[in-house]
């Protein structure tokens, strides 16, 4: 049996970074992960790995270019997979200098850097390497009522300040690719939700507010549609795009479980009665609709007839069943809950919430 091969990850201690790499390490691959650990990242989210030797983290910032070339240099990766960044729409409103100092300049140093790295290596490894550039959906803005599904010919149309600062990657990637010939691949992902996901998006919010019996904010009318992709199944598709995805493509990762917002909430709400019965009112009674968030985008929707037909690639679990199991999560993991509810968790709590004057269905 040859040695394991050696992927690099970025943001591997974020949420779906610390599920690609828990997954890969289980199928055998040694990982480098690089993560500066933000407010995001969590080194408890891979604490099921112990001291596995094929897990090497890196406190450090995809800004530091001395560190990333030591890091490719020392480890040889095949492969490297680019999830850091900062994430999360609502804070891109606040203050979105973050979102360019790390999902623009810190991608380009990556980009670079990696770039360099490659160049050296011999002609065969040189081909076979892969740099997988992991982008959203949120790239191609927003889909009326009608409008069929975004694919990966749909036009960049990023409307918040966060999916603008991953569409200035996304173009970098590309430009590498053209002008350099780096083997690279972007991925285009819709909403996804499971383990380890920070409670301050929708999904892990709602679950926990619903278990405390606190206010369950909605935005708007909450008649807002996201597609929703349960992140085992985004890992996966990660893994396939990189093993035999095809270099320069680009690949649109969708669960096809288009719901609105209200819908999701209140499936959260019966779930938690369900696992929870204690007997007070149902949970559907905390949903509190507050003002909407600037610029909201109203729909997305993806079509992954590319990455089904390509690579074979099709989700294991739909909206049903990966809820469930979400939300079986968080009320099994309460201790991780605790430690990520730190201060810091506590401020962004007032800064988005505090002052949010209440809204209407
Ligand atoms: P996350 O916010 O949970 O994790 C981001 C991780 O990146 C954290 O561990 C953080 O410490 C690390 N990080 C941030 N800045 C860094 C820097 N400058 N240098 C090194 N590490 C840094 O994010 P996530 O939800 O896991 O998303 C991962 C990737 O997937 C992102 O690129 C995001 O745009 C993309 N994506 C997310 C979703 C989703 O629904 N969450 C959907 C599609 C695409
Ligand atoms: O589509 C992919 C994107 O999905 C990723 O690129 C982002 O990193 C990820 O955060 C996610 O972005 P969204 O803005 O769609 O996710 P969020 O969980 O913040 O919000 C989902 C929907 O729920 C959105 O319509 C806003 C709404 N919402 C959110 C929060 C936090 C509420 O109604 N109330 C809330 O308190």
């Amino acid at each position: 049996m040859g040695s394991p091969q050696t992927w690099m990850v970025t943001g591997g201690a974020g949420f779906i970074g610390s599920n690609f790499v828990l997954r890969q390490v289980a199928l055998g691959t040694r990982i480098v992960n690089l993560d500066a650990l933000t407010y995001a990242g969590n080194l408890a989210n891979l604490a099921a790995l112990g001291d596995d030797s094929r897990h090497v983290f890196a406190r450090g910032n995809i800004n530091d270019r001395g560190l990333v070339a030591q890091l490719l240099e020392t480890h040889r990766p095949t492969v490297v997979v680019h999830f850091a960044a900062e994430s999360h729409v609502d804070r891109s409103l606040v203050d979105a200098s973050s979102f360019l100092h790390t999902n623009v300049v810190g991608s380009f140093a990556l980009l670079d850097e990696v770039a360099r790295y490659w160049r050296q290596l011999p002609p065969e490894l040189a081909a076979s390497f892969r740099f997988v550039h992991v982008s959203t959906d949120e790239v191609y803005g927003s889909l009326g009522p009608t409008d069929p599904p975004f694919n990966e010919t749909t036009a960049y149309a990023p409307n918040s300040p966060y999916a603008a600062s991953k569409a200035a990657s996304d173009h970098f990637v590309r430009s590498y690719f053209r002008t350099w010939g780096l083997p690279a691949i972007t991925t285009h992902c819709s909403n996804n939700y499971g383990p380890f996901q920070f409670p301050e998006k929708l999904i892990p919010l709602m679950i926990l507010n619903a278990i405390e019996r606190k206010p369950l904010p909605v935005y708007g009318d909450g008649c807002n549609i996201r597609d929703w992709l349960y992140v085992e199944d985004h890992c996966a598709a990660i893994d396939l795009v990189a093993r035999r995805g095809r270099v320069g493509e680009v690949y649109d990762i969708g669960g096809a479980a288009e719901l609105a917002n209200i819908d999701v909430v209140e499936s959260i709400c019966q779930l938690v009665d369900d696992i929870a019965p204690d007997g007070g009112p149902a949970r559907k009674g905390l949903i509190t609709y507050v003002s909407d968030r600037p610029g909201h985008d109203r729909r997305y929707a993806i079509d992954h007839t590319k990455l089904r037909s390509e690579l074979g690639w099709q989700p294991a679990q739909n909206f049903a069943s990966g809820l469930r199991r979400t939300v079986q999560w968080y009320f099994d993991n309460a201790a991780w809950t605790h430690t990520v509810r730190s201060g810091e968790y506590r401020r962004w709590l007032d800064t988005n919430y505090t002052q949010r004057p209440a809204g209407s269905p």
